[in-house]
């Protein structure tokens, strides 16, 4: 049999030593050996945006970045988008296997039993400037929610813990959906749980002055499916920061507000609202071309392109792309379907984007798909925090039930200034 080790000669010694390989990976602190001299720290490795860095060993998400493949707690995702509701996804990722009709329906209700959010929070809402983000307001309110179940910050306590999650899993819609209403003007909606989690917050969403909503069929099952998509995608920056935060046991309330932060930018999940502002921007499909000139002389990115891990088509931009059909048939087609359409035409035979292996993620055709459902683009990363929140929560139980974690606190390199003598500001050139 193969030795599983490695071995490593320090040229500036002429050394050897043999480091364990488990699961294609060496240890980090095994380096810490390698030394030139008796009291030096020892090896280190520097990996500036984790490249090829595993912070966690982890059994929630698949992914295989060379194949476009993505599994659940091992289901590919396309067969649990194609046959599963949102919640029953939820379950396994959070809980391993897929529930049984009974778990199932005592998960839904008791996430049903959670969706309401104390009263004074709206004056929360209310301080708000009133053109606020609602990605600022949900991330704000998430974090102000903290406030409200002091009792969260015992982590440790299972029971405890799987309270908050089931507030934080039922709780994200209506924060969302608050502030969009706060941001249009519009008086909020109650949750409905006669209605389906999909259901319910496109009923919070959109509701103006009949009695009952009724969510479209169609637009709801999209919507869910969309939820299935974002609901997990192993160690990215939102899910990295959820984990930090978490290491120093905080509460999950305040880890959530934290990775939903991270979420908010443009090169994570901030991306498809970038998406939408560059289709606008090239307007016809006939700029396409000189547009795609301008990405390859690098004036800036085709937003909706490349992935850290994806070297290959995202698997969940092939789903949205038929999730999309499905919901122009509601709606009516989005002019900007086809600008997108040839910018995925062009890039997929152009060698810049080829020989780089970008292809479009997952942001590429949903912020297309929200917008033919009627929200401003500015909710567009509401809509991936509201599923990712079960990613996170998932991964951040994972984290504290692993003995082998502890708080994150990396390394750096000190490439600054040797110790030198402060100068009084009067003698200072
Ligand atoms: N358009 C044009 N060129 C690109 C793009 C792009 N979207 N993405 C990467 N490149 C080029 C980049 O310029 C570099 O070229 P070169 O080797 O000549 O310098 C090469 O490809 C490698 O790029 P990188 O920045 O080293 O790759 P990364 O793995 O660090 O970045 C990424 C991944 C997602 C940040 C990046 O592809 C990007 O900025 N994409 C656009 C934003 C986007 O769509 N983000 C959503 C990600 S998916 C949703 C999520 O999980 O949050």
């Amino acid at each position: 049999m193969t030795k599983q080790t490695l071995t490593i000669t320090d040229n500036r010694t002429g050394q050897t030593y043999e480091i364990p390989v488990q699961h294609d990976t060496i240890r980090a602190m095994d380096l810490r050996q390698i030394k030139v001299k008796e009291d030096d720290f020892g090896l280190m490795t520097y990996d500036p945006g984790y490249k090829n860095t595993a912070s966690t060993t982890s059994t929630i998400t698949y992914i295989s970045g060379s194949k476009g493949i993505l599994e659940y707690r091992g289901y590919p995702i396309e067969q649990v988008a194609g046959s599963a509701s949102f919640l029953e996804v939820a379950y396994l990722i959070l809980f391993g296997e897929l529930p049984t009709r009974e778990q199932l329906a005592e998960w839904e209700n008791s996430i049903r039993f959670h969706t309401l959010i104390h009263e004074n929070m709206k004056e929360l809402f209310e301080a708000f400037r009133y053109d606020a983000h609602p990605m600022g307001m949900l991330i704000s309110s998430v974090a102000a929610l903290s406030t409200y179940y002091p009792e969260a910050k015992d982590v440790l306590d299972a029971e405890n813990r799987l309270l908050q999650i089931k507030r934080l899993i039922a709780k994200m819609p209506t924060l969302a959906a608050f502030a969009y209403r706060f941001s249009m003007g519009f008086p909020v909606n109650y949750p409905d749980n006669e209605l389906s989690y999909a259901g319910n917050f496109l009923n919070m969403m959109f509701k103006m002055v009949e009695p009952k909503y009724r969510p479209d069929p169609a637009l709801e099952r999209a919507l869910d499916i969309l939820f299935i998509l974002h609901a997990d995608h192993e160690q990215n920056a939102g899910t990295t920061a959820m984990r930090v935060i978490g290491s120093t046991l905080a509460d999950p309330y305040s880890a959530v507000a934290g990775a939903a932060a991270a979420l908010y930018g443009p090169r994570h999940g901030g991306a498809n609202e970038a998406v939408l502002e560059m289709l606008a921007e090239i307007g016809d499909v006939k700029n396409v071309p000189s547009y795609i000139e301008r990405v390859k002389k690098g004036e800036f990115r085709l937003m909706g392109f490349g992935h850290r891990v994806y070297k290959n088509y995202d698997p969940r931009a092939r789903i949205i792309k038929q999730a999309a059909d499905d919901v122009f048939a509601v709606t009516g087609a989005n002019p900007l379907l086809d600008i997108a359409l040839e910018l995925e035409r062009i890039a997929l035979e152009d060698d810049y984007f080829v020989s780089r292996k970008l292809y479009p993620n997952v942001d590429f055709y949903s912020g297309i798909i929200y917008q033919a459902m009627g929200l401003p683009s500015s909710m567009f990363p509401v809509m991936f925090a509201i599923p990712r929140t079960v990613g996170w929560l998932a991964q951040w139980q994972e984290l504290l039930l692993d003995p082998e974690q502890a708080i994150a606190r990396p390394r750096q390199v000190y490439l600054g200034e040797c110790k030198r003598q402060y100068v009084p500001i009067d003698e200072r050139g």
